[in-house]
C-alpha cells in the first residue's frame, strides 16, 4: 500500500521579510517558526516521515533542538535557486515510491492545523490527481497599472488563494517539475500536464508568514491554539 510523507521546502532566504535570519528561523511563539509546521506534520498518525529541503550551506539548522521529531523528521541539504527546484531536489533525494503519497508544505505556514491536514489527507487520499488546501478570495479584486492606479475590477467568482500543504503522488509530481519547472507551487507543475487539482477548503488562518507585520498575527493564533 502507498505511504504518505510530507516535505517541507526551506531553502529561501525570506526577502520580503528582509531580516539577515532566514525567515524560516525566526523566533515564533518560542522557536524557529518552521518548528511548528513541522510539529503538525510529525503529529499525524498518516504521515511516515517528513522530509526538509535545507540550502546545501545551511549553517541554521544544526543551532536548534529537533530530537523531539525522532526519527521521523529527515532533514535534506539539498535546496536549489527557486522552491521549484528545492521541492524537486528534495524528491529526488528522499527516494519515494512513485505511487507514494506526498505533502509539500511551505516552512513559512507554521498555523496549518492537525484539522486542516486531516481534512486534505481524508478528501485526496483516494483522488485520481490530488491537490491542495486554498481559500475562496473574499475580497474584491483590482487590476493595476505601474501608477498604482485602478484599471479594471477583476471578477473574483470561482477565484481561490493557494495555500500548501499540496498533495500529490510522487511520481506526478517528479515529472510534473520537471517539465515545468518555472512555477510557484506544485500545483500549477501538474495543471501544465492538463490535470485539475482538486481545491479543499481551508481557512485564513493557514497564510504564509511574508513580511515583517504577518509575525505579529501568526504569533497569536499559535498561542491560542496551545
Ligand atoms: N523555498 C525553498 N527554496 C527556495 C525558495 C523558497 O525551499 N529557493 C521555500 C521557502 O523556504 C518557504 C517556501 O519555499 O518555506 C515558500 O517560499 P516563500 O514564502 O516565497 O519564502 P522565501 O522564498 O524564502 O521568501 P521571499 O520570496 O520573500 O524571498
Ligand atoms: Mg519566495
Amino acid at each position: 500500500m502507498s505511504e504518505i510523507f510530507a516535505l517541507v521546502p526551506a531553502a529561501g532566504c525570506g526577502s520580503r521579510m528582509g531580516s539577515e535570519l532566514p525567515k524560516q528561523y525566526l523566533s515564533m511563539a518560542g522557536q524557529p517558526m518552521i518548528y511548528h509546521a513541522l510539529a503538525t506534520l510529525c503529529a499525524s498518525p498518516d504521515v511516515s516521515n517528513v522530509f526538509v529541503v535545507l540550502a546545501p550551506d545551511d549553517v541554521y539548522w544544526h543551532r536548534y533542538d529537533w530530537s523531539l521529531f525522532g526519527e521521523k523528521l529527515q532533514p535534506l541539504f539539498c535546496g536549489g535557486a527557486t522552491r521549484a527546484e528545492s521541492v524537486l531536489n528534495g524528491l529526488m533525494a528522499a527516494e519515494l515510491e512513485l505511487d507514494d503519497w506526498l505533502l509539500v508544505h511551505d516552512a513559512a505556514r507554521p498555523c496549518l492545523s492537525h484539522k486542516q491536514l486531516a481534512r486534505l489527507i481524508e478528501a485526496l487520499r483516494d483522488d485520481e490527481v490530488g491537490g491542495i488546501l486554498a481559500v475562496p478570495v473574499a475580497d474584491t479584486l483590482k487590476r493595476a497599472d505601474a501608477e498604482c492606479r485602478i484599471v479594471h475590477t477583476e471578477n473574483r467568482e470561482g477565484v481561490w488563494q493557494a495555500q500548501t500543504p499540496q498533495m500529490f503522488r510522487t511520481g506526478l509530481l517528479l515529472q510534473a517539475l520537471r517539465t515545468a519547472p518555472n512555477v510557484t507551487d506544485d500545483a500549477s507543475a501538474v495543471e501544465a500536464l492538463g490535470f485539475h487539482p482538486k481545491l479543499v477548503t481551508s481557512s485564513y488562518s493557514n497564510f504564509k508568514v511574508t513580511y515583517p507585520q504577518d509575525i505579529e498575527l501568526a504569533e497569536l493564533l499559535l498561542a491560542q491554539r496551545k
